[in-house]
């Protein structure tokens, strides 16, 4: 077993790093405070290839490995994790699927332009009453021969104003249940799509989430992923993968926050002396290190089954369970390393604290990610 990155890895990791600390860095505490979306920065990343980082370069995409992706994601959540939710929506539920899942027109068609950045997607599964419970979908597509007619509302909807296209699962056969649900790609300025208001949130303020509804929106029968049917298993299969997006969008949000624990115990002195050398301080940094180093692991390692064709769905929510726990602790541990200063938007473990609560909310809670992991072991 080797724990080693590659040269190709660590490029990776130091161009995301450099991405990060010199172009988004000096804004984000102001883009959080007025929920500024980071448009232009989302652009740039297209064109240094990480919107579609592991899709083949004939789509458009960075033919990159799982493995970078985590790399990239931990670097960029590290600093901004309303730019890194976009970056996770759009290479895993977005480019993921339709690469995996879509046929050649809908590649060549959707994909290419999303994979290089041009434009990005977002991923519309989550209702009002079809949270946890994805089975439950009430927005509807109706069969009309030619196209379906789509009625319903989304919720929750990261990137729902300022994506160009998006995936959205609806249900075509109420009577068959989750059999009875497809996918569709669905272009946002389609007639019949309004969407609502844009959510004042605790954390990732600078992202785009919105309420999206469907009034009797025509979308080509074409437009349909896959078989007839085969709408839930692609939303379980593409969250499978979204998860370690956000999985390591945790461990960034959390490695970020000890290391700027680690520097400010270095700088602020009590008592006479760092409060580094304080034994109350350095247990906080070591519990901090050794959670950080497990999920970074898990992260590593549910990529390295995706990359290697195996099947990683039990890895990912592992990770992304772990991982989003500890950027919880991790945080708040980091908010009171620096004590006061912690406390105002000045400092940046903040805006991490809040940050983080979302990671163990969005792409499945912490307890459908016990739900897929319990089912998993007492098979
Ligand atoms: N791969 C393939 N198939 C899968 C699968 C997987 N990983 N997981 C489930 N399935 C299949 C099952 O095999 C089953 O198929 P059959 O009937 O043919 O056997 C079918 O899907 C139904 O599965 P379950 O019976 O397990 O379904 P369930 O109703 O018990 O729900 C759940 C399971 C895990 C709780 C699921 O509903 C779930 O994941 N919920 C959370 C949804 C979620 O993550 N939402 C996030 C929204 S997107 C988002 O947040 C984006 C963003 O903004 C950042």
């Amino acid at each position: 077993m080797n724990f080693e990155l590659t040269e190709e890895h660590l490029n990776v990791q130091q161009a995301a790093r450099d991405f990060a600390q010199n172009e988004l860095l000096p804004g984000v505490i102001e883009r959080d405070e007025l929920g500024k979306f980071p448009l232009e920065y989302i652009r740039k990343l297209g064109e240094l290839g990480f919107m579609g980082m592991m899709v083949d370069p004939k789509y458009g995409g960075s033919g990159m490995d799982t493995i970078s992706y985590v790399l990239a994601m931990e670097e960029i959540s590290k600093v901004d994790a309303s730019t890194s939710v976009v970056i996770s929506v759009n290479n895993s539920l977005v480019c993921w699927g339709l690469e995996t899942f879509g046929n050649e027109e809908q590649k060549m068609k959707y994909l290419v332009p999303l994979a290089s950045g041009k434009i990005h997607g977002a991923f519309l599964l989550s209702e009002p009453e079809a949270g946890s419970d994805a089975t439950s979908q009430r927005t509807t597509a109706e069969d009309k021969g030619d196209y379906y007619l789509m009625n319903g509302t989304k919720n929750w909807i990261t990137s729902g104003n300022t994506a160009d296209t998006y995936i959205v699962i609806a249900q075509t056969h109420v009577e068959k249940g989750h059999k009875g649900i497809n996918a569709f790609i669905v272009e946002k300025n389609s007639p019949g799509i309004v969407i609502g208001k844009k959510e004042q949130k605790m954390g990732i303020r600078a992202s785009d989430t919105h309420s999206i509804m469907f009034q009797d929106v025509k979308v080509p029968k074409e437009n349909r992923i896959g078989e007839d049917g085969f709408g839930f298993k692609f939303a379980m299969k593409t969250l499978a993968g979204g998860r370690i997006g956000i999985a390591s969008q945790a461990l960034g949000i959390a490695s970020g926050a000890m290391e700027l624990a680690i520097k400010y115990s270095k700088e602020r002195k009590a008592f006479g002396t760092e409060i580094k050398n304080h034994q109350a301080i350095q247990f906080k940094l070591a519990d901090m290190a050794t959670q950080v180093e497990m999920a970074r692991l898990l992260c590593l390692k549910a990529a390295w089954l995706k990359d290697e064709h195996k099947d990683y769905a039990l890895a990912s929510s592992m990770a992304k369970l772990f991982a989003s726990t500890a950027a919880m602790e991790i945080t708040t541990e980091a908010v009171q390393v620096h004590g006061g200063y912690g406390y105002v938007r000045e400092y940046h473990v903040e805006r991490l604290m809040r940050d983080a609560k979302i990671t163990q909310i969005y792409e499945g809670t912490s307890e459908v990610q016990k739900i897929v992991i319990s089912r998993e072991v007492l098979k």
